[in-house]
Order: structure tokens, then sequence, then C-alpha cells
């Protein structure tokens, strides 16, 4: 018999459900939150209450696109965390009542884990090509910055971090400082792919092995900016190409120092990204380019798999579900990984 999982995620910004049959996608339903735009960022209450109401239609409209009836679900795998404690909340207690009143298992769902199995989503008509174990995720998202070492689906090794801000987050808090919008990392990919990214340079972090650290090169940017509108008021309006070209050049060469060192050091060949900043235009080219040069085999996940979506948990927790994983339902979600 088929296994039906259905995925939930909720930990931030976006209400999303996914239904995967037998690993295979049938439906992936995201309602981002535009709410958050007027603020410049994730207001966390806002985002709660969102859910709340995004919950219902969404999940709904998950199944009813993936032409199987709520009676057909095997079990529902949802995100514990890390993330935003009261939009997890809501994932997690709709989770449960779902599961009582089908009557059927909870397996929870780590959100990282989740964006580093997000290209194991198999499609119809598509290539799916998968990595092979062991291999390297590079995952860039809001809250994250990891170099991780992925040995099968249940099991990974972090071997880098950032030190302070996450890589989305430094896209995210310049853009808004630059009064782009929010959030940051679209909006910046594309002024910069009309700019010229030598043009101006920014600190780069020094530090040591595999881990980064990106609130130096974000605080250069700041004084960059603020010294020059000081001289020009419309230095901004007229570089603003230039800026964001050279900007996300330098994140984009410390991310790629990194994963070819932490390549050598492992020896691994097979390299994929993950998390919201794998959407990006540049890295997206870099690690490709990269790979080609290197030897490695790259895989890089369709744009819409990037950023926080259902299918990867439903992915994660079919692997969770086929190793025999139950939740019980005296769970709590966790805000922290170290939680987890
Ligand atoms: O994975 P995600 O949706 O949420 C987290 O789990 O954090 O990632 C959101 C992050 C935001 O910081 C957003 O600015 C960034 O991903 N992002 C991008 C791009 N698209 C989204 N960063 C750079 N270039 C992009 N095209």
């Amino acid at each position: 018999m088929a296994d039906i999982i259905l995925g939930i995620e909720s930990s931030c910004d976006d209400t999303s459900a996914a239904v995967i049959r037998d690993g295979w996608l049938l439906s992936n339903v995201i309602a981002s939150q535009e709410v958050h735009r007027q603020y410049g960022g994730v207001v966390p209450e806002l985002a709660s209450r969102a859910h709340e109401l995004n919950i219902v239609p969404v999940v709904s409209e998950a199944i009813s696109k993936a032409g199987v009836t709520p009676g057909d679900i095997t079990a529902i795998a949802f995100t514990r965390g890390p993330g935003l404690l009261g939009s997890l909340l809501v994932g997690t207690s709709f989770a449960k009542a779902l599961s009582l009143s089908l009557d059927i298992p909870m397996v929870m769902v780590n959100h990282l884990q989740g964006h580093i199995l997000a290209g194991f989503v198999k499609q119809e008509g598509k290539e799916n090509r998968q990595p092979s174990f062991p291999y390297l995720c590079l995952l860039v998202s809001g809250g994250n910055s990891q170099i991780v070492r992925v040995d099968d689906p249940l099991h990974f090794e972090i071997l880098g971090q950032t030190i302070d801000d996450a890589v989305g987050e430094a896209f995210d808090k310049c853009s808004k400082m630059m009064g782009l919008g929010y959030p940051g990392g679209p909006i910046v990919d594309a002024l910069a792919a009309k700019g010229d990214p030598s043009r101006f340079s920014f600190a780069k972090p020094q530090i040591p092995g595999l881990d980064y650290s990106f609130s130096g090169i974000k605080t250069s940017l700041l004084y960059f900016v603020r010294d020059r509108m000081a001289e020009d008021p419309s230095f901004m309006e007229n570089n603003k190409e230039d800026i964001c070209a050279s900007f996300q050049r330098t994140l984009i060469d410390v991310l790629m120092s990194k994963l070819v060192k932490a390549a050598k050091m492992t020896g691994i060949k097979e390299v994929a990204i993950g998390g919201g900043v794998a959407a990006n235009s540049e890295l997206r080219e870099r690690v490709a380019a990269e790979g080609r040069k290197r030897g490695w085999n790259t895989y890089i996940p369709e744009r819409r798999f990037t950023t926080d979506n259902a299918a990867m948990i439903a992915i994660a927790g079919y692997y969770h579900y086929l190793a025999g994983e139950r939740c019980p339902l005296d769970i709590a979600p966790v805000a922290r990984i170290a939680d987890f």
C-alpha cells in the first residue's frame, strides 16, 4: 500500500501544506504572508495570526489538489522547529488535531533537515537527479548558514556555520537599510544582475576553518552607504545596482570559498545547495561553474523548493516514517535547533 504523507510547514512567515505519495509530489501549496512587508521584516505575533487564518484553507487545498481524501493519508509530518514559537505552535497543534481526528500517526521534522532533503522530492516528468551519500549541502537561509555533510536521509553533521548573522539575514538587513525593501534577497539579486560587481569592495571576514561570519560585511556596507550619502544624497539611488552587485559578490565569494574548502577537506564531490538563499541567481551559477571546474556533481533545487515549503517537510517526514519513528501527542515545538 502506498504511503501518503501530508507535510505541514509553519516555522516562519509561510503557511504551507504538501502531499507526497511514496516520495512523489502530489501537491505543494504555499500562502506567503504579505503583512510583514510594510514592517520590513517578520513580525512574530502577526505571523502566528496569519498562520491561524491560513492553515485550514492551505491544508484543504493541498489535499484536494493532490486528488486524495483525508482518509487516504498515512501520516502527518510537521515542522517542530527551529523557528518562531508562535508560528510553530499553529502547525504543531493543527497536526495533533488532525492526527487525532483521522487516527493516523505524526512524525516531527527538523526544518533544517527539510531544506537539506528538498532535492529528494520526486516529480512526474522531471529528471529527479538526487545526490548520492555522503554529500555536502550548503544550507543558506534567513535563519541559518551551514555546510552540512549528509550521510543518509536521517543523519547529518554540521561541518561549519555562521558565527553571527545568517547570509539571508545579511541580504534582508542590508536591503532594509538601503531602503530597497523586504525580503532583501530577491530584491538585491534582481538589482545585482544589472550592476558591476567589481565597482565597490567590502571587508571580507577572515574566519578560520569552515565557519563564517556576515555581520562585518553588513557593517562595512552600512558605513560605506552612510559616508557616501553624506557627500551625495542621491548616491544610493544612482548606484544601487553596482552597490547590490558588489555586496552580493562579497557574500557569495565567502560562501564559495568555504564550500570549496569543505569539498577539499572531505574529498566529497557530491554538492547540493538548499534554503532560501539557494534561490540566488549568482550562487546557483557559481556552484554550477565550480562543479564543472572541480568535477563535482552539483544539485541545485528548483527555486520553489529553496524557500520555505511543506514538500520538503513531507519528504523528510517520509524518511522518518519509513524508519519507524512516530511522534507522541504531548510534543511541543522548539524555537532553537539546540533544543530539538
Ligand atoms: O528558507 P527561507 O524561506 O526561510 C528561512 O528558513 O529562513 O529563506 C528566506 C531567506 C530570506 O533571507 C530571503 O531574503 C532569502 O532567503 N532569499 C534570497 C533570495 N530569495 C530568497 N536571498 C538571495 N537571493 C535570492 N534570490
